[in-house]
């Protein structure tokens, strides 16, 4: 069984598009932002300028008739195709050449897959970022829903990470993945009309020949509440292990879900172990109560620390990291914003100096704090108690 399939909650519907706001950023490439009016409808939606509708017919044969030999993943709600389609579609040049993609192909499993896919279309069609994937177009042809995404060579982060055989990812990857995946997420929070995207984990960072990481798989993203509102759904939806424990609790969906599941997937990255690994002993199994009480002492964090990196790595980093990953993963009050988590990962490429042996404190005045003021108490040497319970 695909392990991050198993809490897709079965039935479990997505909230209307129709209550997407009037306006969705688009970046532009320059710092800066254009705004696009919102589709409000289903052909609003399929009718954006920057997609393209492809026939059935054409991308099954742009996948070899979907052969076996094509496919390069399977999710909870399709499989996944490499294919070539011809330049011309996508404004190339010069014509006949090929470029490779990725096709989604949707189970037909009726309404559920529709919205999800319809949510897909939407935000990816008006989105424009170098961290979040890029979405050609889509086929909706009878029951036939497909989705033509550009082609990552590298595949998701969750294959390097988990896979048997997969060459190992060293410090410097892990750390450009995490800021990557963190800038995207950093841009759907920070946009004009915000964006939670809900399904933030490892299969679904998807990684450029460069180890540039992409957000992928919109389908359960929604726009975030206005004013001082939040959304509250009785149904929850998202990825077991990954999903923030007040939205599992209450089901109240904030920014903040995200940058619990963002920190999950930072341990994941410093441990080499799964958000959830039921092959391990109970208590091993989540990530997130297992590794806890190691992420603040120096000294214990080398025992959750990815054996595959062999101790290649600069101390310092990795317990600013730790620090950082347990700040997202702490109760939702307390945890930084996206654009924070994104200034600390930044400093991460810097330090390749140890530090002192002392552990760490985190106080509770100081997590209240902006996020420069709580990683300078973190690491200050004359601090050498224990880390309290928050
Ligand atoms: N654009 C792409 N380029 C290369 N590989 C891709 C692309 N999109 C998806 N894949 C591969 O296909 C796999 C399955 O993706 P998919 O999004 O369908 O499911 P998932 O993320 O693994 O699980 P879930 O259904 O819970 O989201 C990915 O993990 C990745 O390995
Ligand atoms: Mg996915």
């Amino acid at each position: 069984m695909h392990p991050v399939n198993a809490a897709k909650v079965p039935g479990a519907s997505i909230h209307s598009l129709g209550h997407l706001s009037r306006t969705v950023l688009v970046y532009s490439g320059e710092g800066k932002h254009v705004t696009l009016p919102a589709p409000r409808s289903e052909g609003d939606i399929l009718s954006s300028p920057h997609l393209k509708a492809f026939t059935f017919k054409y991308l099954k044969y742009a996948t070899r008739n979907f052969h076996p030999d094509s496919l390069i993943g399977e999710g909870g709600f399709g499989n996944v195709y490499i294919g070539r389609i011809d330049g011309q579609f996508l404004g190339a040049a010069r014509p006949g050449s090929g470029v490779m993609v990725a096709v989604k192909r949707l189970k037909a499993e009726g309404f559920q897959g529709h919205k999800e896919w319809l949510s897909e279309v939407n935000y990816l069609g008006q989105l424009h970022h170098p961290n979040l994937v890029k979405l050609y177009g889509y086929c909706l042809d009878g029951d036939n829903r497909l989705l033509v995404y550009e082609y990552m060579p590298k595949g998701s982060l969750e294959k390097h990470l988990f896979c048997r055989g997969a060459h190992p990812l060293s410090w410097a990857t892990r750390i450009k993945v995490a800021i990557g995946a963190a800038q995207g997420l950093t841009l759907l929070h920070d946009s004009k009309q915000q964006v939670i995207y809900r399904d933030f984990k490892a299969s679904n960072i998807l990684l450029d020949s460069e180890f540039n990481a992409k957000l992928s798989d919109f389908g359960l993203a929604k726009a975030g509440p206005t004013g001082d509102r939040s959304h509250v759904s009785t149904q929850v939806l998202g990825t077991e292990g990954y999903a923030a424990p007040e939205y599992i609790a209450t089901g109240r969906l904030t920014t903040k879900c995200d940058v619990y599941s963002f920190g999950v997937v930072l341990l994941e990255l410093l441990s080499g172990r799964r958000a959830v690994d039921k092959t391990k002993p109970r208590e091993e199994q989540n990530l997130v109560e297992w590794s806890r009480p190691y992420l603040c002492d120096r000294r214990k964090l080398l025992r959750i620390m990815d054996t595959k990196l062999a101790g290649q790595y600069p101390k310092r980093a990795a317990y600013t990291a730790a620090n950082l990953a347990l700040q997202c993963t702490s109760e939702a009050k307390i945890r930084p914003q996206m654009s924070e988590v994104l200034s600390t990962l930044e400093l991460l490429p810097t330090m390749t100096h140890s530090i002192s042996s002392s552990p760490c404190r985190l106080e509770r005045k100081s997590i209240s704090s902006p996020m420069r003021d709580r990683l300078s108490i973190s690491y200050s040497p004359m601090i050498n108690s224990p880390l309290r319970d928050i």
